[in-house]
């Protein structure tokens, strides 16, 4: 891969980005017109470092809050960053998920945080653990969640399961750190409220940290994040965003403001779920038809990734050495553990190749997969 983009003759189910085709081209050069025109005076200048302020208007709006809760940040990553740095400059304990974002799990090492998992596996969330953990000494400062279309495995958690999270946090006073970047892209069944919200409603709303971004559901290039969160913490995140960048980019934000209270994003997302489910669809069709039997494979119902679990003998590095000879890409499982484990699980994401690429890309991958079980 050079960059970020796959090389052309690569099939790459690595990267979790959008394919071009994705992107509303027409409808955000009208908007980063307005925007300039209409705001241009305010948007080109400095800004406030929780971001433009009608964007914060709109996603208080849409999560009933209050503005100055929402932060709108150069991307969500960035968000999740600050709020590490916040709580565990100090060190302290962090509760994530296992496996979990990898990039998370890098922030949280690079600051020295004491980092403690709780396994998502095929039967949900280990709550059992989590309550052990949550009682535990020393007393954890945060857990890291992604309940909705998890990245990496692409699951969601149960309507129960997120009210047993909330039982819980409310319990233990446990911060939630709530990680939606695919929460908009549903292709299957009914959304599920969001675990921030379900706390907020019943209470918790000091337990309740917010984050999600428009990379996946518009287009990453604006790097438009947001973080929701609670009064204590929107002063030394906003601090913490100053001294690092100054301010954020305010145009971007103006352009997305204008997409959005045009009224353009849902008729979008569901341009996507047009490109998103024939993808996933082609993807669990080949593994279904030629994957041997001792793999297992989550069923996603959004969201960008699908999570393998190979036969016990395949190490996923190994067979991604193989997969790279005959041009197909993808990631291993083992990077988004804390410690040793995952090493027969593999992430595939199927957001970026055209559905013919998926059907190649596959059936070349389950035919490595045997042989490497015939071996
Ligand atoms: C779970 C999760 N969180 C956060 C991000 C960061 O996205 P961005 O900084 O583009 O908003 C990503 C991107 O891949 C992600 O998968």
């Amino acid at each position: 891969m050079t960059g970020v983009l796959p090389e052309a003759d690569t099939i790459s189910f690595a990267r979790g980005i959008p394919s071009p085709d994705m992107f509303p081209v027409a409808l955000l050069a009208e908007s980063a017109r307005r925007a300039v025109e209409r705001d241009g005076r305010v948007a080109l200048n400095y800004g406030p470092p929780g971001g433009y302020g009608p964007l914060r208007e709109w996603l208080g709006d849409r999560h009933g809050v209050a503005p100055g809760r929402v932060l709108v940040l150069p991307g969500s990553l960035i968000g999740l960053n600050l709020v590490v740095e916040h709580l565990f400059r100090p060190g302290g304990r962090a509760i994530v998920e296992a496996p979990t974002y990898d990039r998370m799990l890098h922030s949280l090492s690079a600051i020295g945080a004491d980092v403690v998992t709780v396994d998502r596996g095929g039967d949900g969330l280990d709550l059992d653990r989590l309550h052990g953990l949550a009682t535990g000494e020393p007393r954890p400062k945060l857990l890291y969640l992604l309940p909705t279309f998890h990245n990496p495995t692409g699951t969601c958690l149960t309507i129960d399961e997120r009210h047993d999270l909330v039982d819980l946090a409310l319990e233990h006073e446990l911060l939630v750190f709530e990680d939606d970047a695919y929460g908009l892209l549903r292709v299957d069944g009914d959304a599920l409220p969001n675990v921030a919200d379900l706390l907020r409603a019943r209470g918790g709303d000091d337990l309740a940290v917010f984050s999600s971004s428009f990379s996946k559901s518009v287009a990453p290039g604006l790097r438009v994040g947001y973080l929701v969160v609670p009064e204590s913490l929107g002063g030394p995140i906003e601090a913490l965003a100053t001294r690092t960048y100054v301010s954020p980019p305010l145009l971007p934000q103006a352009q997305l403001h204008d997409f959005l209270a045009a009224g353009n994003l849902d008729p979008h997302l569901e341009f996507l779920r047009t490109l998103l489910r024939p993808r996933r669809d082609t993807l669990l069709d080949v593994l279904a038809a030629r994957m041997p039997p001792e793999a297992t494979w989550t069923r996603p119902d959004g969201g960008y990734f699908l999570w393998l679990e190979l036969p016990a003998t395949i190490d996923a590095v190994e067979l991604e050495r193989r997969a790279r000879d005959v041009g197909v890409r993808f990631v291993p499982g083992g990077g988004f553990f804390h410690g040793d484990r995952g090493r027969n699980t593999a992430r595939l994401a199927f957001s970026y190749p055209s559905v013919d690429q998926v059907r190649v890309g596959a059936e070349r991958l389950t035919a490595l997969v045997r042989e490497e079980l015939d071996r």
